[in-house]
Formats: C-alpha cells, structure tokens, sequence
C-alpha cells in the first residue's frame, strides 16, 4: 500500500454523529401551510409517507420550536397510533413519537402531524421578514431559510441531507398574495370562507430539505423567455424590479451555459429568484426558488458600480450552480458541505469569465479565493476541509472560507492538473451517475480518475482531509543548477510545533523557468531537489494553482521583483508573489522592512489586481500595527499615498461609458488609496463632490467611488459630514447606497460620533442582517476598536438574543469585534470575558479570532523595530525628496 504513514491523521468524519434512527425512511412529504401575518403564527400539517426499514415501535422526526398539536400513524387501512404520546429531546431536536403495535418491516406507513409554529423574525424556518411600503405601512413577507438544519424550524421532518423525499407544497393565503414554492403551481382552489385560497404545487422530484423554500407576500416580477423554461425575479412592491433585469437576463444565459457544460438538463418546470429584505447571509440555492439578499440580486447600474455588479453575477451563478452541484447531487452529511460551496465557488468563477472575459476574474481569484483560503488556514484553529460535523449546531460555523475558498483551491488545482476538459468531463459523469442521489468526497474524486486514467484520490485527499497547507522554502545551487524544496506546514502564530508538522502534502510545483512551466513536478516527500534549466530566473508556484506559499532567499526575491519588471512574470505571479511574501512577514519568515521595500520596487506595476494585492498587504501591517507608536502608523500612512497617489492623479476619477471594467476598479481603488492618507487634490475633490452630494445633486458622487468619497470627508471632517451620511442612510431607497453609508459611519473617530454609531447599532433601526457593517467600519480605527468590543460586552445579552448562537451570524460579530486586537493584554481581557459563558455555536470562530491576535502579538514583538527602523529611513528620504 502506497502513503499509509502520508495520510496518518487523517479524521474519520462519520464518528459521533449525532443523526436520526434509520428504522423509517421519508419518501414524500404532503406539506399544508397557512401563515397568519396578524398573529405572526403559521399552522401547518404534514403528512410523511415513511418506509418501514426495520420493526418499529416508535418515530423520532426532528422539529425545532414548533407546537405539536397531533400525531398519527397509519399503516395501510390501520391506525397504528393517534396517542399524544410524543416526547422532546432538546439536544437532538427530535421529537419521538412511541406506540404499542409494531410496524412491520418492510412495510408502509404515513405520519400525519399538526403543529403550530411561530413565523419569527430570526431569518431561519419559516420567517417573517418586513419592509416599509412606499406610503410608510409595513409591508410583511414569510419566506423560509432551511439551510443548515432549520427545515426542522419549519415544519416536521427528517432534516438530514441524505433523506431526500418529494414534496408536495400547499400554502393556504389571502387571494391578493403571491404564493411561491420551489415547484409551479398545480391548483389553485378559493376556499369557500373569506379572501383565502389554497396554492398547490406540483410534486417535486426527490430533494434534501435544507433545499425547500416557500414565500408568501406581495410581489412584483419580470419574467424572461431566453430560457427554454420560464425565468423570474420578485421582489416587494417597495423595490424598484426593473433593477433585477440584469441578474435575470444573467440567470437565463447561465443556466443555458450550464446544461451545456454539465450535459444535464435544468430538472424542474421553472427558476424564480427572490430579493429578501432580511436575509441572514447572501444568498440561498433552493431548488427552483433561490432567495436573495437585496443587494446580491438587485442592480441598478446608474447608482451602483463595478464592483457591486461583479458581486451579483458571482452570487447568481454560485446559486445556479447549486441547483446540479448540491441540489440534484447531494453532499451525504455536512461535513461535504465543501462540495457544494467549494464546487459552487469554483464554478461562479469558471462562469464569470466566459460571460465576461474583460473581467479577467481568474487574475483576481488569487488576491480573493487563494488569500481568504490560505489566511484562514495558516492558523491552528482552522480545520480540514473535510470536516466531522456531528452536532447540528456545529454545521453553521464551518460556512467558512475553508468550505468555500480553500474547497475551490482543491477543485481549482485538481482542474488544473487534469486538465479543464478532462475535469469537466469527470464532472459530467459524476453528475450523471449520482442525480438525486448523495456523495461522498470519494465518489468525486472516483468520477474524475475515470474520466482522467489518474489517480486522484491519492493525491486530493490528503488535501481534504488534513488542515493546513505548507510553505515550501528553497534555496539554490548555483554549481549543478538544482533547487532544493523543502514543505513544512505554516502557521501564522510561528510556534509550530514538531507534532504538528507530520502532514507532507503531495504540492505540485509549478516549476516556471524561460522555458515554460512544468506543472507535472510533484513534491510528495519532505523535500526534494530538482534541475533548473537556468537559476537566472524560476519561479515556483506558477499562476498560484497550487495550495502553497513559497519562501525565496532575500536575494531571490530581488530578482522575481526584476522579473516582474521585465514582464517575465504573469499578473497572477505578481500578484501572488506579493502575498506570499508579506503573510510570510507576517508569520516570521521573513522582515516586514523587506516586504515594505518590495512593494516600493512595484512602483512599475501597471496591473489593478496588483495593486489591490499590494494595498491589501499594505493594510494588514497597518492595522496589525494600528495601537503601535503614533509616528510609525504616520509614516506607514505616507507610505500608502505616497504609492498611490502618482497613479490615482494619472487615471483620474472621471469614469465614462467607455472605461473598461477594470479600468473603473482601479481607479476606484487608487482614488481611496490615495484619498484616505491625505492627498490634497483628492480630499478637496472628496469635498467637493460631496458639498453638491449635500445639497441634493444625488449624481454628484460617482457610484465606483461612493464609499471612499464618504470615508475620506468624514475623515476630515465631523459632525456636519456625519449627519448628511446618515441621512443618505436613513433616506436612500438604494440598498447599496444605504449599505455604504452604514459601513462608513464606524470610520468617524471623533468619541461622540463613535458613541451615536454604537447607539446606532441596536437602536431598532439597522436590520439585524446589516448589524456587522456599522461595527466593522468602527473596527477601522483604535478607538472603535475598543468601542466595538465594548459594545459587544456590554450587550451581550442582547446580541446572544437577536442573534441566536446557532443561527450563522453571531459568530461573524464575534469575530469582528474581537479580532482587531494585537496585544496580549487584549486577548486575556477577551478570554476572560468567554470564561465560563456557553461558546456553542462561535467557539471555533473566536479560536480563530485568538489566533489571529497571537499571531500579530508575535508579529510585532520580531518586527517592531525593524518597521520602526524603515519608517525612519524611509521618512528621512521623502523629506529630502
Ligand atoms: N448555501 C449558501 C447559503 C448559506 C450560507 C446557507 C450559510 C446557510 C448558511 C449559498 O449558496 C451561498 O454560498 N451564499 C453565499 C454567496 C456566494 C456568492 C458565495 C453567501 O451567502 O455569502
Ligand atoms: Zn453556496
């Protein structure tokens, strides 16, 4: 056997796992539902046709918060039991129901419950969300979120991914309602009392129920007939739905593109799409009824720029992906989920640049998806991206960019090395052999080594299976032109243990010399050495396909920053090459001076992606060193416009019709970049536009540059700017707008504005969903730093409430509010807070948030002079400038 010692310490994911007796199995739901908007209820009746797969003599079905009225159960003509004989476990959310006669194996039986259950405003089960309507009323929608394990929340079911039944959907509601469910409509029948009727939808083919969604509310749609099936978008009356033209013309290309490309046809009889006005994360793929936070499907392209349109054409095609990766094949347990958000991730992408190649969006996977992958996984906490979940409640904390980002980095790198074709190909079987069926990782990798005649197993699964990633160091031998490799896992704190080092993973090189790139060198050992053609110039890691990050000797990296100048290099080398070196800084590798003397050697650098890399890096010493000596920050300032506002002043922040898209990103970026700092023409131009802003010329502020426009007055500026942001906050009926500005508010460092952005927060007037933008601009600077943990202490009653731990948004505040510490002092005063208190539900979150703090307290004590020292010279220089 091949790699047995390689793959110790790879988890066994099905251990422990808390999941439902399998002595009966769902195979159709019959759902009634009828919302009451007046008292905020639902009653509801569902009927189970079960399997009997062993003797029984009880049912547990999980349910959450929901009001049992009744249970029976029937076998054939019999009635097995109609007792109210049910008891709760609170830990498993089930409820069991006991009975004397035995079902007999292998026969059939219905389950028939009444229950009443709440339509809560905690954006999960069947949930009520609400809006004001344009003559000031409120205006209520009941929408579900199911996804992880809230269907449970909803109605009575077997909520496991595996246990796919049909459904049968009738919502019962007032005749001027729309009525929405993941199928078309069957019947619609007036009852015979009242305003009421009874939708019925057809029955749906077999389907997990994390993936059932139903809406009832007042709606406007358009509809598309570029698909060979009907294609809509809604939204509530208050909205504008001609701004979800562009999402539904994408929706209606891409689905096209899809059955093309997974040579599988789109199963069910329609695709609507739905914008939520309260919507705990962005989007979610329901089968044939995907919901939508507002700004993730509503686009205005006279008051939104190019950036929020990129977003909205990676949500919808990440969710439309979902409806073959996820929803018609499904992950078996939870700890897949990366197959469906790792694939989905990855596919958005592979998408995005076919409709939009100008886009270059694979340039910017490596400053966006790698990144967020390797940061997160650089840390202790992390976790494999094969995951055990074995608790309900543990499923919403691992929605991360482990499942996502590094789970597209392993989809991305096995593409690569098979091939895009072959790898399609692999995609197309899998999907074909496993439709309205469940997976395993394995299955995939099965798929693709048919389809490719390798063995990919071997190779991927230490990928999903271990947590971490290494750093592969080299170091060069100029008398027999070799390189030697060396991989150890990297952890950002710098105190890697030697029993944490005991993965080796099988890294592809990606050997770039003059003479190409050699993607078949693989480094399965601890280290290796391999010819080099030419040691004038190589690069590992070529395009950064590969799950890695390379360390150079200072010497060498000297010379990939001429390679970068002479064009040796691509933009995703460049790009990667940069962030390489600074989270190498970052985790003792290397001296940040040496990081901060790179950047200023890319002063040629003509690519906006590399910029973004560069100020992203920039910005992380910054706020790493943001509690650090007042001059040093002052210098790292200067630092930042110093290389930003030579180029901000060439592009300009005019942008016309005819600018390219990433034209328009980058002087967007450069603009803020050099804005922020203080550039001069940049904050009198900020304040200009702004006055007119002010005094009602809403065109005044170009979208692209809104927010940076806004920071950057409000920077310089106080009260009077403040006031006018957030009205713009208060009064615009652009969500994106609106967002924007409460996002900026938290950057205003003056203690009384600080105080009316904390009042702000929990003062009723900022959705819950949006909660995390007003803190996360606080977290900007020292000052709100200390604030927004304060205000999370304070308040923590409060949040824990608003936000219920096993919901997925606690931990994202947890987060926010923790993680902008550096010091030891700080970290102690947050444990000490957690001390005793039930972290379920964001346990894992705030170990990472920990990590990421002693990760910097380790960074400043090795790097604090030597920042200092740079600041110093580099100051010293620019003033003889
Ligand atoms: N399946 C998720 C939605 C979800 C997230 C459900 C967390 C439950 C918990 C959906 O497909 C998704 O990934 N949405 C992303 C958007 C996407 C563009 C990355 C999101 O919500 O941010
Ligand atoms: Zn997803």
């Amino acid at each position: 056997m091949h790699g047995t010692g390689v793959d110790s310490g790879a988890v066994d994911v099905t251990k422990g796992r808390q999941i439902l007796p399998a002595n009966v199995v769902p195979r159709h739901y019959d759902l009634t539902l009828e919302p009451d908007f007046e008292k905020l209820t639902y009653d509801g009746t569902v009927i189970v046709d079960l399997d009997v797969a062993e003797a029984s003599t009880s049912i547990s079905i999980n349910t959450l918060e929901l009001d049992i009225h009744s249970t029976k159960i029937t076998s054939g003509s019999q009635t097995i039991s109609s007792s109210p004989d049910v008891s709760y476990n609170e830990e498993l959310q089930t409820t069991t129901i006991s009975f004397d006669k035995e079902l007999p194996k292998g026969s059939k039986a219905h389950l028939e419950i009444k229950f009443t259950g709440q339509l809560n405003d905690k954006m999960a089960g069947f949930y009520r969300s609400t809006y004001k309507n344009k003559d000031g009323s409120q205006g209520i929608l009941a929408t579900t979120q199911m996804e992880p394990t809230d269907a449970r929340r909803a109605f009575p079911c077997f909520d496991e991914p595996a246990l796919k039944a049909e459904f049968t959907v009738t919502l019962i509601a007032d005749k001027k309602l729309t009525c929405l469910s993941n199928m078309d409509v069957a019947s619609e029948t007036d009852l015979t009392s009242g305003t009421k009727r009874a939708v019925k939808f057809n029955k749906s083919p077999p389907m997990s129920t994390y993936l059932l969604a139903f809406i009832v509310g007042e709606l406007n749609y358009i509809e598309t007939d570029k698909f060979r099936l009907p294609i809509r978008v809604y939204a509530p009356p208050h909205q504008d739905i001609e701004h979800g033209r562009f999402s539904l013309d994408l929706a209606a290309r891409t689905l096209e593109f899809y059955e093309k490309t997974f040579d599988s046809q789109y199963p069910l009889p329609k695709m609507d799409m739905v914008a939520i006005p309260d919507f705990s994360s962005g989007a979610m793929e329901n089968w044939g009824l995907i919901t939508y936070r507002v700004v993730d499907i509503l686009f205005d392209p006279k008051t939104s720029g190019a950036s929020v349109k990129q977003r909205v054409a990676e949500t919808v095609q990440h969710e439309l992906a979902h409806q073959w990766f996820g929803n018609l094949v499904t992950m078996d347990f939870w700890d897949g989920l990366w197959l469906n958000e790792g694939f989905a991730t990855w596919m958005s992408w592979y998408s995005c640049d076919k409709f939009y190649p100008e886009w270059k969006v694979w340039e910017g996977y490596v400053t966006d998806t790698l990144q967020h992958a390797l940061g997160l996984d650089s840390l202790r906490s992390s976790h494999p991206v094969e995951v055990p979940v074995r608790r309900a409640d543990e499923v919403n904390q691992i929605f991360d960019a482990i499942s996502y980002s590094k789970g597209s980095c392993v989809i991305r790198m096995v593409s690569k090395y098979l091939g895009e074709d072959v790898f399609m190909e692999g995609i197309r079987q899998y999907l074909k052999k496993h439709s309205y069926g469940n997976t395993r990782t394995d299955d995939l990798w099965d798929a693709l080594s048919k389809a490719s005649g390798k063995e990919v197993a071997e190779i991927m699964r230490i990928w999903t299976k271990h947590v971490g990633y290494p750093v592969v160091t080299v170091t060069e031998n100029e008398s027999d032109k070799t390189i030697h490799v060396k991989q150890n896992r990297l952890l950002r704190t710098a105190d890697l243990k030697p029993e944490e080092d005991t993965t080796l993973y099988p890294v592809f090189l990606g050997l770039r010399t003059k003479d190409g790139i050699d993607e078949q060198i693989l480094l399965k050992e601890r280290e290796g050495v391999f010819k080099v053609p030419d040691l004038d110039f190589f690069k590992l890691n070529a395009n950064h396909t590969n799950i890695y990050r390379t360390s150079y000797s200072p010497a060498r990296l000297e010379k990939l920053g001429e390679a970068a100048r002479d064009g040796l290099l691509s933009v995703e080398d460049r790009s990667g090459m940069v962030a390489d070196a600074a989270a190498l800084a970052a985790s003792g590798y290397q001296k940040t001076s040496g990081v901060l003397n790179l950047l200023k050697g890319f002063d040629s650098e003509t690519e906006f992606v590399v910029w973004d890399e560069i100020l992203t890096r920039l910005s992380t010493i910054q706020g790493t060193w943001m509690f650090e000596d007042q001059r040093v920050r002052d210098g790292l300032e200067s630092f930042q416009r110093d290389l930003a506002s030579e180029k901000a002043h060439r592009y300009g922040w005019e942008f016309k019709d005819s600018d390219s898209h990433l034209e328009q990103r980058f002087k967007a970026m450069l603009f803020g970049s050099a804005g922020l700092p203080g550039d001069k023409t940049i904050v009198q131009a900020a304040r200009d536009m702004f006055a007119r802003f002010s005094q009602g010329d809403k065109t005044a502020i170009h979208p692209n540059i809104r927010a940076s426009v806004f920071s950057i007055v409000l920077k310089y500026g106080g009260s009077k700017e403040y006031d006018v942001i957030l009205d713009t906050y208060r009064k615009s009926n652009n969500s994106d707008e609106r967002n924007t500005a409460l996002r900026v508010l938290g950057r205003a460092k003056d203690p009384e504005l600080i105080k009316r952005t904390v009042a702000l927060t929990l003062s009723g007037e900022v959705r819950d969903q949006d909660l995390y933008m007003p803190i996360a601009g606080l977290r900007t600077h020292p000052a709100g730093v200390e604030a927004v943990y304060n205000w999370m202490t304070e308040n923590w009653d409060e949040l824990v409430r608003r936000l219920p731990p096993e919901l997925n948004m606690l931990d994202s505040i947890v987060s926010i509010c923790t993680s902008a510490f550096s010091s030891r002092e700080d970290l102690a005063r947050i444990q000490k807070f957690f001390e005793g208190k039930n972290t379920r539900g964001f346990d894992q979150t705030l170990a990472q948030a920990c990590d990421a703090i002693r990760a910097k307290t380790a960074w400043l004590e090795r790097d604090r002079d030597d920042v200092y020292n740079w600041v110093n010279s580099y100051s010293a220089k620019s003033i003889k400038i």
